[in-house]
């Protein structure tokens, strides 16, 4: 196969890379050019973070403020497949992503481009996902593919363990009582058998089964609880990042969102849940379908 591929991401702890890395292994053992960019900001957030400089990212990420980014080259002028990973921060697309997404070079490259996304995350993506198709959209590239890597650990947990991760910087057991954060290693290195999914499809330049096939190998999974959870705490963040990015002094209520969000997860979250399973789950079905539908379509 002489088939050029380009993979772009961002990763701040490597996870996302190691994604890329197992998903493009079987594309290269099938002759396949893969060419990859790990893409870097010019002032990088430390890793790991504050409590204070994890949470100050959150109005940018919702208002789709970029940053500026380290300069890269691309070897070609066009590709037979690109792989964009992807990273949601807040519900959002990650401030790195969505800054590489505004260069011109890798714009011209995706036009008319058959491209893939792939996510590393805790488990809330839906909302970034929609955002990242309106930016491939907007860079007329042809989106064929999805694949969605989780923490499939219960939702309170993972986000117990996200938080010893991103603030210690160690994806290890908090307190040795919890399990690992983050995506398992056992599905990163699963990522190689969607990879081995797509190379008939670049192969042939036939992309029309492929999120049918990634979907029965499960690349994607919607849980409706989280969708609940996540179609109303994007409404809400936003209202805080606009309120947010308004004021001069923001660390006041960048740490009054740090609350807002702990008690809208521990208390808040399980009443929607409630209130919608009493209300829609079980008597609104074709809406639930629709809904869900919305979030798995590639356009
Ligand atoms: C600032 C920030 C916000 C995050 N918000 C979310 C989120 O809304 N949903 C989610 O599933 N994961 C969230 N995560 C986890 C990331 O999506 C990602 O899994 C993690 O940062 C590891 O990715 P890496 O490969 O960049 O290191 C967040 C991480 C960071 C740093």
């Amino acid at each position: 196969m002489t088939k050029k591929v380009l993979a772009i991401y961002y990763s701040q702890s490597g996870q996302l890379g190691e994604i890329i890395d197992n998903f493009t292994t079987p594309l290269e053992a099938a002759g396949a050019s893969v060419e990859k960019h790990r893409v870097r900001l010019v002032n990088e957030p430390n890793f790991p973070w504050t409590a204070d400089t994890f949470f100050s990212v959150m109005p940018d990420c919702q208002l789709d403020v970029p940053a500026e980014i380290q300069p890269f080259d691309l070897k070609e002028k066009k590709y037979d497949l690109v792989v964009l990973g992807y990273q949601p921060w807040f519900l959002s697309p990650s401030i790195p992503f969505n800054s590489f997404m505004q260069d011109e070079g890798l714009r011209a490259v995706l036009k008319d481009t058959p491209v893939i996304t792939v996510t590393g995350c805790r488990n809330m993506w839906l909302n970034a996902f929609v955002r990242v198709k309106k930016l491939i959209k907007a860079a007329e590239a042809n989106h064929v593919g999805n694949i969605a890597l989780v923490d499939t650990h219960p939702n309170p947990v993972s986000f117990v363990t996200i938080f010893h991760w991103m603030l210690h910087g160690k994806k290890d057991r908090y307190l040795n009582i919890f399990p690992p954060p983050g995506v398992a290693d056992a599905d990163i290195k699963n990522a190689k058998a969607f990879g081995q999914t797509v190379i008939p499809h670049l192969d042939d330049d036939n992309w029309e089964e492929l999120q049918d096939e990634l979907d029965k190998q499960k690349a994607v999974v919607l849980n409706y609880n989280l969708m609940i959870i996540e179609g109303v705490a994007g409404k809400i963040f936003r209202v805080w990042a606009n309120i947010i990015a308004k004021k001069k002094n923001k660390l006041p209520w960048i740490r009054a969102f740090k609350y807002y969000l702990l008690i809208a997860f521990f208390v808040g979250a399980p009443i929607v849940v409630t209130i919608d399973a009493i209300l829609f789950r079980f008597t609104s079905p074709k809406r639930i379908k629709a809904r869900k539908q919305h979030f798995l379509n590639l356009n």
